[in-house]
């Protein structure tokens, strides 16, 4: 059977830094045979500059006009693939709008912990360059959490799953989905 059966619109991953969306996309993209797609890596290759200096030379606002852009070119009519977001995607009205347009959008949540652990990792994010992160991942949640909420088809929380037990779980579900014709 072909694994990508039954796939019928891109999936989104969207959700805090840190919550895996990148991890879950590589392994939807391997489960399915199907293309997967970073915004950050497309936003960094159309500003030919790293995120960070993007924050840093141009500003927040200039980078969420740009994510928006990207976003808007990939509600052109292809094959369905993977989409992995990044974290602030829901901050905008016009990104909130176009990313139901783009296809089924899941929200993956992760305890504060992980985040915080993961995202301690490296240095290539700029809104958690604080004096302390953990305060700051708190007010962004705080802030974030009903937009996700609002834009997402799907919310699956991955505290105690493996990357592969996760992206099982948002197959079912999208399968499910799109046979109901959504
Ligand atoms: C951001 C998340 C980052 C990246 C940028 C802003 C955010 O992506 O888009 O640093 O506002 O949460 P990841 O969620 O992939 O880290």
């Amino acid at each position: 059977m072909n694994p990508a059966k039954g796939l019928t619109k891109n999936i989104v991953l969207i959700g805090f830094m840190g919550c895996g969306k990148t991890t879950i996309a590589r392994v939807l993209g391997r489960m399915l045979g199907t293309e997967v797609v970073d915004l950050d890596h497309l936003i960094e290759e159309k500003a030919g500059m790293p995120i960070p200096r993007i924050f840093a030379e141009k500003g927040e606002g200039w980078f969420r006009q740009l994510e928006a852009a990207v976003l808007q070119e990939l509600s052109a009519p292809g094959p369905p693939r993977i989409v992995s977001t990044g974290g602030g995607i829901i901050t905008r009205k016009r990104s909130r709008s176009l990313l139901r347009q783009i296809g089924y959008v899941v929200w993956l949540q992760a305890p504060v912990e992980a985040i915080l652990d993961r995202t301690s990792r490296n240095r290539d994010r700029p809104l958690l360059e604080t004096v302390d992160p953990r305060a700051r991942i708190q007010a962004l949640l705080a802030e974030r959490e009903p937009l996700y909420r609002a834009s997402s088809d799907l919310v699956i929380d991955t505290g105690g799953l493996d990357p592969e037990e996760t992206a099982c779980g948002i197959l079912e579900s999208a399968r499910y989905h799109f046979a109901q014709g959504g």
